[in-house]
Order: C-alpha cells, then sequence, then structure tokens
C-alpha cells in the first residue's frame, strides 16, 4: 500500500486506490470521522471510521493529539469543503495524546498561551501556517539571489567587531576589553580567555560581506544576527535572521531598486506557492480586526496589502523632506499628535515612520540621506558633510524592515569618521584595509527576515514568526 502525504492526497486524488496515511489527529467527532493533519498542508483529511466494527478500546485512543496511520480506500467526499476522504480499514496508533495533559486542545487557544507551548504550537494551524510560509520565503530569498548572479556568503557567528558601533553586543568571551586582565606583573594577559581577546555574537554579518563583495562582486549572508538590545516590543528580538545583499560598483540609487525588486519578487514567491497558508492567515487576521473598534481596523485584506506591494512603486524620500512632511503634519501644534519634529538631525521615532508610510504616503518609503551623527560609522558621507547615503525601507505595520547604505569607500573620511566617533580603529585594520587595496563604490542593506514573515503573514508579534523566540526573560526552550 502507497504512502502519502494529505497534499498529495488533496491534489493526486488517486480515487479508488488503497492508500496509507500518518497525521496526527484535529479531531475525532462522533466516534465517526477523524480530522488528521501531517504538517504537509494546512487542510486536514477527514478519515471516515467503521465505527461499529472498531475495536473500542483502539477508539479510545483516537483523541486530538495522537498520532496514528490509518490505511483505506480514497473516496469522493460528502462533506462540504473536501474533494476526498478515506474510508478506513485499519488504523495503527504510532502514540497517544493524554486528553487531561495534552495542551493544545481543539478550541482557540491565545498566542500568549501557545508562546508558553512553543514545543507544541506548530501543531495549530496559525503556527503550522505561518511555519510554512517562514520556509517558503527562506527558499525565495536564495532563489532570489541565486537567479541573479550572487552568491551566498557565511558571515561569521563569533566576532571581534561590532558592524553597528551600537554596543549592543552579547559577550562570547570572559574577557572584558574595558576591564582587560593583568598577571601578577601588572601586564595584559589574555591567556586565559578562549579567543585572547574580547569576542561578541555578531549583530551583522555586513563588514564581512563587504570583503566578500570586493572580491566576488555580488553576495549575500542569511544567517543569525543578535542585539543585547532591551527592546520589548513586537518588532525586537535578542536572535533574529538577517538577509545582507552587498554588491561592488553600487550606489545608493541601484541599492534601492535593489532592494525594492527584491522584496517584491519574494512577497510574489509567497503569493505563487502558499495561497492556502495565506488565505487561512488572512481569515486569522480579518477575525482578529473585527475585534478592534472600527477606526482601527485595516482597510486591506492581507491579500490584498500583499498585491499591493507587489503593484506599487516604493515612495523614495529623503529625510529633509520626510522632516518637512512631518512638520506640516502638524500646524496647530495638537498635543495630542507627536508627529512635529522641530529639529533637523533628530532620529525619527517608529510613530513618525508610521505617520509618513500609513497616512501620509500610504505605501512602502524609502526613506534616504540622514543625518550622519544618527546613523552607522561605515555609511558614505554626501557632498553636504552633514548627511549619509543612507537608506531605511519603511513598511505599513512594520516600520522599519530594511536598513542599508552606500559604504564610506575613502580611506580618509572614513577613519576621520571612525576617530570622530571613539571607534578602536585597531580592531578596524582589516575593513580599513579594504580602502587600501582595490577600493570602489559599494553599497548593501540588511533585510530582517522576522518582519518579513510578519508582514507576509500578518501576525502581530515578532515573537510568533520564529520558532523558538529570543526575548529579555525568555530563552525558555
Ligand atoms: O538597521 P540595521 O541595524 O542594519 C544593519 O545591521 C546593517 N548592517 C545592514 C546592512 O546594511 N547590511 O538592521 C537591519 C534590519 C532592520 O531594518 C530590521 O528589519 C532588522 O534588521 N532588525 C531587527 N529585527 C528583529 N529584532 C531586532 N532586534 C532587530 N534589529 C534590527
Ligand atoms: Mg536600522
Amino acid at each position: 500500500m502507497k504512502s502519502y502525504s494529505i497534499k498529495e492526497l488533496l491534489k493526486k486524488q488517486p480515487v479508488g486506490d488503497s492508500v496509507e496515511v500518518n497525521g496526527w489527529v484535529k479531531t475525532f467527532r462522533s466516534n465517526r470521522f477523524i480530522a488528521l493533519n501531517d504538517g504537509s498542508t494546512i487542510h486536514n483529511l477527514q478519515c471516515v471510521v467503521d465505527f461499529e466494527n472498531a475495536d473500542e478500546a483502539l477508539l479510545k485512543q483516537v483523541t486530538t493529539g495522537a498520532a496514528l496511520k490509518i490505511s483505506g480506500t480514497l473516496v469522493e467526499s460528502q462533506g462540504k469543503g473536501q474533494t476526498v476522504e478515506i474510508q478506513a480499514t485499519a488504523i495503527f496508533v504510532h502514540g497517544t495524546a493524554d486528553p487531561e495533559t495534552y495542551p493544545i486542545q481543539p478550541k482557540k487557544h491565545s498566542l500568549e498561551f501557545l508562546r508558553e507551548k512553543a514545543h507544541l504550537r506548530v501543531r495549530t494551524n496559525t503556527f503550522s501556517a505561518v511555519m510554512r510560509v517562514r520556509s517558503a520565503l527562506s527558499f525565495a530569498i536564495h532563489s532570489y539571489f541565486q537567479q541573479n548572479g550572487f552568491y551566498y556568503m557565511h558571515a561569521p557567528i563569533i566576532t571581534g567587531s561590532d558592524a553597528e558601533g551600537a554596543g549592543e553586543m552579547f559577550r562570547v568571551s570572559t574577557l572584558d576589553a574595558k576591564k582587560p586582565p593583568v598577571d601578577e606583573n601588572g601586564e595584559v594577559d589574555f591567556g586565559e580567555d578562549f579567543f585572547g581577546k574580547e569576542t561578541n555574537l555578531t549583530v551583522s554579518g555586513q563588514l564581512e560581506a563587504e570583503t566578500y563583495a570586493m572580491a566576488l562582486g555580488k553576495v549575500y549572508t542569511f544567517g543569525p544576527t543578535f542585539r543585547a538590545e532591551n527592546s520589548n516590543t513586537s518588532r525586537h528580538l535578542a536572535e533574529f535572521w538577517m538577509i545582507e545583499p552587498e554588491v561592488a560598483f553600487n550606489d545608493l540609487d541601484a541599492n534601492m531598486d535593489l532592494a525594492e525588486d527584491f522584496i517584491k519578487w519574494i512577497i510574489q514567491y509567497v503569493l505563487d506557492h502558499c495561497k492556502d497558508d495565506l488565505e487561512f492567515l488572512e481569515g486569522r487576521l480579518s477575525d482578529e480586526e473585527k475585534t478592534k473598534p472600527q477606526n482601527e481596523r485595516s482597510e486591506m485584506t492581507l491579500l490584498e496589502k500583499l498585491k499591493f506591494v507587489v503593484e506599487n512603486n516604493f515612495k523614495r524620500v529623503s529625510y529633509t523632506e520626510a522632516i518637512d512632511i512631518l512638520r506640516n503634519s502638524n500646524p496647530n501644534k495638537k498635543k495630542k499628535f507627536q508627529y512635529l519634529i522641530d529639529e533637523w538631525g533628530a532620529d525619527l521615532q517608529s510613530e513618525h515612520e508610521r505617520y509618513l508610510v500609513e497616512k501620509h504616503f500610504k505605501c512602502p518609503v524609502i526613506l534616504f540621506d540622514y543625518p550622519a551623527n544618527i546613523k552607522a560609522f561605515y555609511m558614505r558621507l554626501n557632498e553636504d558633510g552633514k548627511t549619509v547615503r543612507a537608506m531605511d525601507v519603511l513598511f505599513p505595520g512594520i516600520g522599519e524592515i530594511v536598513g542599508g547604505s552606500q559604504r564610506e569607500e575613502r580611506l580618509d573620511v572614513l577613519q576621520q569618521k571612525i576617530k570622530a566617533l571613539g571607534i578602536d580603529d585597531k580592531e578596524l585594520w582589516w575593513y580599513l584595509d579594504l580602502r587600501r587595496f582595490g577600493t570602489a563604490v559599494h553599497s548593501g542593506f540588511g533585510l530582517g527576515f522576522e518582519r518579513m514573515v510578519q508582514f507576509v503573514t500578518g501576525m502581530g508579534n515578532i515573537r510568533d514568526v520564529i520558532p523558538y523566540p529570543r526575548t529579555p526573560q525568555n530563552a525558555e526552550f
């Protein structure tokens, strides 16, 4: 007897054949109808039990969460919304799930409750759909770059440098560079430390990716990155995955073109390949929206939002223009709306970003040419001496989804910048070498993978789009 996945059975429909299928029980109704799911699709397979001739003790073991192998004949279904079902002839119980203690019952559990059960939540419809979409998005990302001549580069996880210069690193070494260990003679002694220097978990693979772009031309990283920022928000994780393309000879305009094309392509990919899961998630989101007051509900459904992003141009706006818009957005200086920014040079808060994207432009926005003093040291200084060739892509409901820039390729300007910011240039000798040997214009960006998964699945909290979220006070699993 041939074994099939439920996805295959629903697609191929070899009606009349004897088939075998494995999965977990979603529900068991009237001692007769088993809804079985094996994770291959959002859809369950209905298995009809000949209960009059079935072993009663065995049927008692058919409870939500139990793992079964069901053999039988595939027949056309009489039920609504399903094409085929199995007339079961034999049931084998791989493993039972005691209904008294199995936490995932056939009812609506809150996302908060399910976060505490991260090892089992993927058995729910919502999480299985999210994780299948997450998997498809990862594949789409690799496909896009591989089709476009990029090489996949593995940046190190343990590093000696702080790519963002923001000091938000998890330390790996036992050594604190600020308080270096000294031996009995008062000499600095690194001997005790594994690496002999301060090392951290990477906050970004960018600096290493730059070195590879300056030899292979077009590269991308896609790996875990770590930030010890104590941000308890629905957009921040301490461990998240980042995609960082880096391209030699690309200026900022080419970088924006790449970001827009790449984002549209991967979203189109999931629209084409994850229809069933997206439709399920759309329904979930619209149920959630109904619990909100009318004026806070989204005007578009999930699929409409995704199509909108794919079909419309992102709006490109300089920081200076954005500040003007924000200034004018509050002409009466009503306290209630804190959109107003008086100072040119201030960093945009998420409420400002949301105003620009959701209220003013009503589409994804690429903000560029930010003030130098609010951005990282490696960004290329503009001729005005005040702004840098930075870009952030802002998305509705998410805020910043991409951060990138054209890199400073001039050795002297970069050295001055590093000095002015008080960064230890000894740590960056290899990075500076790139500007000594065959330097050239180059650009890149970082896409926060989980923020993209959030956008595509409509999940409100970043903790619900990664299998095991790492946030402050949370590393249970
Ligand atoms: O803007 P960021 O900090 O930029 C960089 O790290 C650059 N080195 C990227 C580059 O140019 N190669 O981070 C990039 C993106 C953000 O736009 C955001 O989407 C995501 O990474 N991100 C986070 N996602 C989840 N949790 C966090 N704590 C995040 N911090 C940044
Ligand atoms: Mg950023």
